[in-house]
């Protein structure tokens, strides 16, 4: 029998890489885990309140954490950071709103990032921007990767997550698409829709995590859309408002705290564990019937796109592909409603040295002011290290050497997500990021 030499070179490359440890770096980051703690003034920014009344909030509430002592000053996880936040918001002498969380019958945002071409910092988008409204408006999140390589996933997964295991249910799991061979979505009540969700280490941030049965949908919508009726576009939306209809928010601000006006932390745990405020997904760079699921479902798409001539090439395909299927979709359900909020092009990776990235963002700019974003994320050195260890720039603990292209990335993350802000809640507050980079940049 002849096999030619792909066989054996598949043969031999399964042999060596069972033997590679493709784990230890993995392992080393899910260990330390969000390890990083905030001080006291990086608290009081995330909140937007000074230094000196959360210092009295934290004399005052016998319910404030005590943090943890280094030297003369204390240092804060997020999971304190958020419940500092709900004992300020929860206050009755609370001068404006602190947790913004939906309210009870406000259905679920979904905002989804996609784009055609590869490694242009979807998923490094994604995931600060989950953590940046979890840190900075105390947003319940739910991230959906909905990538088989699993990159979002890394950066919120722990020891605890059963990342890469054969039975950890994925998106396709949810929207019920899960086994290639059947002919029709499998039906889920909303408990157990929510079940599918896994924990993470930062609060109220959930995770359906990356995996190889991904592709499984895409066969199994393929066959679904050759032999009955089913909308395949749409089985994600769906699944989103299943779930959503069943596990939507119960607790108010107001329930955070007894009669005797004492915060209630049980109450506070079970707020931030029975729904979510926003749904981030991360998709893979191409556009499969499960990516289409993802732009369906979104009120909001975000396209992270690198700036260089061939890159725009793949951003001009990916538009007018996506055209031609939402014209199908219109001809298949005239009266369906797509992405009711804003959508917008990010740029991203941008070279800020020479002129030509930022030549052809204003470019882009000029000819699509709607479209095409004025922040943008610039190519950094601080972040292609913490990228490496699947952390974020909120997560990552520079050393020495770093620290000052950290801070700088921190600023310009925070910049790219209160523009996002802007776009996906008009009603929001901002926090003036954005207009700090716009003046410095656009003059
Ligand atoms: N602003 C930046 N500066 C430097 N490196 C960056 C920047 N943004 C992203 N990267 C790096 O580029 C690589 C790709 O990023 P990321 O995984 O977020 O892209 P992606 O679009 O999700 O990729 P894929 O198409 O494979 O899903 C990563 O190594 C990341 O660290
Ligand atoms: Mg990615």
């Amino acid at each position: 029998m002849a096999y030619g030499q792909f066989e054996q070179f598949i043969r031999n490359m399964t042999r060596v890489m069972g033997a590679v440890n493709t784990k230890l770096q993995r392992d080393l980051t899910l260990r330390t885990r969000v390890a990083r703690r905030f001080s006291m003034v990086e608290v009081a920014q995330f909140l937007g309140v000074d230094t000196t009344y959360l210092t009295r909030i934290s004399n005052e509430d016998p319910a404030f954490p005590e943090g943890e002592k280094q030297g003369r000053a204390r240092t804060f996880s997020p999971s304190e950071i958020m419940l500092i936040r709900a004992i300020i918001g929860s206050n009755k002498a609370a001068k404006r709103p602190y947790i913004h969380w939906r309210k009870p019958g406000e259905p679920v945002k979904v905002v989804t990032f996609g784009a055609q071409k590869g490694g242009t910092g979807k998923s490094l988008s994604a995931a600060h921007f989950a953590q940046y409204v979890n840190l900075h408006y105390g947003l319940r999140v739910g991230v959906i990767d909905a990538d088989p390589q699993a990159t979002v996933s890394l950066y919120f997964a722990d020891e605890d997550l059963p990342l890469f295991a054969h039975d950890t249910p994925t998106l396709a799991d949810f929207m019920g698409v899960h086994e290639p061979g059947a002919g029709e979505v499998v039906d889920r009540p909303a408990e157990e829709l929510d079940a599918i969700w896994q924990g993470t280490p930062w609060p109220g941030i959930k995770l359906i995590p990356g995996g190889a049965n991904i592709q499984n949908g895409d066969i199994s919508l393929f066959f679904m859309s050759q032999q009955s009726q089913v909308p395949v576009y749409r089985v994600l939306r769906d699944a989103i408002q299943k779930w959503d209809a069943g596990m939507g928010p119960k607790t108010e601000i107001t329930d955070l705290r007894g009669p005797d006006g004492a915060f209630d932390h049980a109450k506070h745990e079970d707020a931030l564990n029975e729904t979510v405020d926003v749904i981030v997904i991360d998709q893979q760079p191409s556009l499969t019937l499960m990516q289409l699921n993802g732009l369906i479902a979104a009120d909001n798409v975000v396209i992270p796109q690198t700036m260089k001539g061939f890159d725009l090439a793949t951003l001009a395909t990916y538009v007018s592909n996506i055209g031609e299927y939402l014209e199908f979709i219109m001809g298949f359900e005239a009266d369906i409603e797509i992405g009711a909020g804003e959508h917008m092009v990010l740029p991203t990776i941008v070279q800020e040295q020479n002129n030509q990235d930022t030549d052809q963002i204003l470019d882009l700019y000029r000819k699509a002011p709607r479209e095409v974003m004025q922040v943008w994320y610039a190519r950094s050195d601080a972040i292609a290290n913490a990228a490496e260890e699947y952390k974020s720039i909120y997560e990552y603990m520079p050393p020495k050497t770093r620290r000052v292209s950290a801070q700088a990335f921190m600023t310009n993350a925070n910049a790219v997500n209160d523009a996002l802000v802007q776009k996906v809640w008009p009603d929001l507050p901002d926090r003036g990021f954005a207009k700090a980079f716009i003046e410095e940049r656009w003059g």
